[in-house]
């Protein structure tokens, strides 16, 4: 049976997938965000996963306000990088993996989560940027990933409990998939930051390090937390963090907290990073 090893938080800001693909990760800006991701790099490398379930957040990307999905489960088998205005990242194609996002899809929709099963569609840096940072610059990524598009940027978002929720859900759909393979569930976006209005530039640095630390211990109680609250505390842009709780949502109570890191600034954004490993 297909199985959940380790859940990864991370944020997404475009500005770092600049910094990567214009060769500028060694600058004295951008040197203490990379040195982050260091340990990752190598610990990923040893512990490399067949798949990725990878929830991020399209902004404005693949879907246009015409058509917004809550959740949306990319079920193709391949995304091509999007352009978001200066031309698609120059990044592999993600490949996808149809059969366990198929089963995935029937198993959360039979559990009674509502998603937009997706064909087709190009994936932007919500989920291009994740990869590169744990991945780095490869000719092809090393895995396949089912991208899982949560809607954070068209008032209502799902609220955090729905998302914890979620990710137990797909934890009996994984573990009831019959191949031999393990399965990474990332989380991404966050931490605090605002992007618009006279609060732009926001970061509550308090905030994301409690944040961090219920997410780890008491999940449950975090989740818990109302939407109003992550965007009075954590700006309009700090309600993608109840991306992390699909991640959180799919472990086990306990957890191993393998890497902890935190960083401000990265363009607007405090930056967040966690790897996760189940303990029994
Ligand atoms: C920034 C952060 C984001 O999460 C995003 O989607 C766009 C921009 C930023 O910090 O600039
Ligand atoms: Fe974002």
């Amino acid at each position: 049976m297909a199985r959940i090893t380790a859940g990864i938080a991370t944020s997404h800001v475009p500005a770092i997938g600049a910094a990567i693909d214009l060769g500028k990760t060694q600058e004295p800006y951008w040197a203490p965000v990379f040195a982050g991701y260091e340990f990752s790099k190598r610990w990923i490398a040893a512990h490399e996963p067949d798949v990725v379930f990878l929830a991020y957040n399209d902004h404005a990307s693949a879907f246009s306000l015409d058509v917004v999905p809550t959740f949306a489960i990319g079920c193709a088998e391949q995304f091509a990088p999007a352009d978001e205005g200066w031309g698609p990242r120059p990044v592999p194609t993600v490949p996808g993996h149809p059969e366990l996002a198929a089963h995935v899809a029937q198993s959360l929709i039979q559990s009674d989560f509502d998603l937009t099963v997706i064909n087709k569609m190009d994936v932007d840096h919500g989920l291009t940027v994740p990869l590169s940072l744990m991945f780095g610059q490869p000719q092809s990524w090393p895995c396949r990933v089912i991208p899982f598009a949560v809607n954070v940027v068209l008032y209502p978002p799902p609220s955090g409990l729905r998302c914890f929720r979620l990710g137990q859900a797909l934890r009996q759909a994984v573990e009831s998939f019959d191949a031999d393979l393990d399965v990474q569930v990332w989380g991404t976006g966050g931490m605090s930051h605002q992007l618009q209005g006279p609060r732009a530039g926001l970061i509550n640095k308090a905030f994301d390090q409690s944040f961090l630390d219920r997410l780890i211990a008491e999940p449950e109680a975090q989740a818990r937390m109302p939407h109003i609250d992550y965007m009075r505390e954590a700006g309009s842009e700090g309600i993608e963090l109840v991306m992390w709780l699909i991640m959180r949502g799919a472990l086990n109570a306990r957890v191993k907290t393998t890497h902890r890191f935190y960083h401000v600034p990265a363009s607007n954004t405090a930056v967040g990073h966690l790897i996760l490993e189940n303990q029994p």
